[in-house]
Formats: structure tokens, sequence, C-alpha cells
């Protein structure tokens, strides 16, 4: 698949009609964390399926909606709900939000995800600032052909993830008192769950969590030259030589109960941007 500067336009002219206008920080919320959309005054909703060029939303627990609105007296354009390469949509599909938050105008993104713990000093509940990652997802956001109309092919990596928001999360975590991990997070396709060789694997090359989101949006992140912070929330332990059946629905509840403290590190840290 290819992106064309057209389409996006056309996307952003539908949204900027509807009143996305000017927004500042882009925000994706994960699987079981929509609650920051209660937080949002004045909100403009769009359904995913009415944008021109937005791939269909599919996955039940996702509402699929871009929300405007404001959130600390700061303009924000909020995602409830991504796409996953596991609905069957492509490296491109699932990052074209990316592009038009961009192209909206933000100068910030926002990004949760529910992981599972790789790393077993973390817990389930914990919250993970990530710091790097490692894509196992066999492919690229970046990998087409007209890929240098919208910036560099070749784009480096160094540091993926903002460190001045870093930075500010980590002490308004403090302030807060929450505790916060920090590590290494690695995207695989799923939807099936690792298997107990998989999870060694993944320990061995240096994951501290492991999910199925989050990485191609950091890609296109960093292809725009747009800074990026991005949280796990620790939503299961994996732990090969004591691992218990996936159960989704507990997952969604441990990402539940956590998600107040993500509100309140990515509420306050949209009142210092
Ligand atoms: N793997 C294992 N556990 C998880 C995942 C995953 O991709 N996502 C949430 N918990």
């Amino acid at each position: 698949m290819t992106i064309t500067k057209k389409q996006l336009q056309e996307s952003v002219d539908f949204l900027e009609k509807k009143g996305f206008l000017n927004p500042e920080i882009g925000i994706i919320l994960g699987t079981g964390l929509g609650k920051l959309v209660n937080e949002i005054e004045d909100p403009i909703t769009a359904h995913y399926n009415h944008i021109p060029f937005f791939p269909l939303a599919t996955v039940e627990f996702h509402t699929g909606k871009l929300i405007y609105g404001t959130i600390e007296g700061k303009k924000v354009v909020v995602m409830e709900g991504r796409f996953h390469l596991y609905e069957g949509y492509d490296f491109m599909d699932i990052t074209y939000p990316i592009r038009v938050m961009h192209q909206l105008g933000i100068k910030n993104l926002f990004v949760s995800n529910a992981a599972g713990a790789i790393n077993l000093n973390y817990k389930k509940g914990d919250i993970m600032l990530i710091e790097d990652h490692i894509n196992l997802q066999g492919g690229s956001p970046l990998a087409f052909k007209n890929v240098a109309e919208f910036g560099d092919r070749f784009v480096d990596m160094l540091e993926p993830y903002d460190l001045a928001m870093r930075k500010k999360i980590e002490a308004i975590a403090i302030k807060n008192n929450i505790s916060i991990q920090k590590g290494v997070y690695a995207s695989v396709v799923g939807p099936q769950l690792e298997t107990k060789a998989e999870y060694r694997m993944l320990k061995i090359i240096g994951a501290d969590a492991v999910g199925m989101s989050t990485v191609p949006e950091v890609i296109v992140a960093n292809h725009l030259k747009l800074p990026i912070v991005a949280v796990s929330v620790l939503t299961d332990e994996c732990d090969p030589d004591n691992l218990q059946p996936v159960n989704i629905q507990e997952i969604i509840e441990v990402a539940g109960n956590t998600e107040p403290k993500m509100i309140l590190l990515f509420k306050e840290l949209i009142k210092q941007l």
C-alpha cells in the first residue's frame, strides 16, 4: 500500500470541517485504557468509519473514534482505540492516524498500551515508561515506495522516546507517589499470546514487556520528528516457568484498575507542555 498527500489532506479537511482545529497533543489509548476520554471538555467526535481513508475499526472492545477537545486547557485529539496488525491491517493502515494527527498540527504524541511483563521484577498493575523498543513485527511502516515524500527514508532510532517528556513523567510520578518502572517494549504481531519458549527468548534479548502495538506508531512519529512518550500498563506476568492460561477479561480488568494512575500522569504532563 502507499499513502498519498492528497488522501491525507482529504482526511484532514474532513476533520477540520468538523472542528478539529489546531490540536497540540495527540493521545492514543490502549486496550482497557479508554477512560481519559471522560476528561475531555467540549468534545467533538469522529467515528473512524466516517473519516475518509481511515481503516475500519473491528475489535469489539475498541469503540473506534477520534475525539477532539480540551484537557487541562490544551487542545487534544484522542484516539479511543487503535488499529492492530492482528486485525488484518497492514503497517501503513495502522499508522495512518498518526500522519493525520500530525497534519492536523499536533506537536507531541502520548501513547498507552496494555502489555505483558517479561521482567519478572515488574508486576501486573505496574506502569512502565517505555525507554526503547524491539520491533519483532517483521516489517516497517516506512517500507513503502513514496516514503521520501513524507520524510527521510532512513530514520535513526537513537532516542525514539522523547527524553524531556520521559523526565517530566518520572518527576510527576515521584511527586504523586506513583511508582513507575522503566524498560524496553518488544512488539509482536499476535493475536496469539507467546509460547513459553518465546517468553524465554524475549527475556534473553532484553525485553521488559511485550505487546501487540505501539512500535509502528513510534516509528512513524520519529519519521515525522514528532516527540513521543509511551507507557505500558502491565496486565500480566509472563513467567515461562509458571505460565497461566491467557484471560483477556482479566487483562482488561487490570488495565482498568491501573488506568487512574496513567490518566494522572498524562494530565499532569499535558499541563506542563
Ligand atoms: N503478550 C503477553 N501478554 C500480554 C500481551 C502480549 O502481547 N499484551 C498484554 N498482555
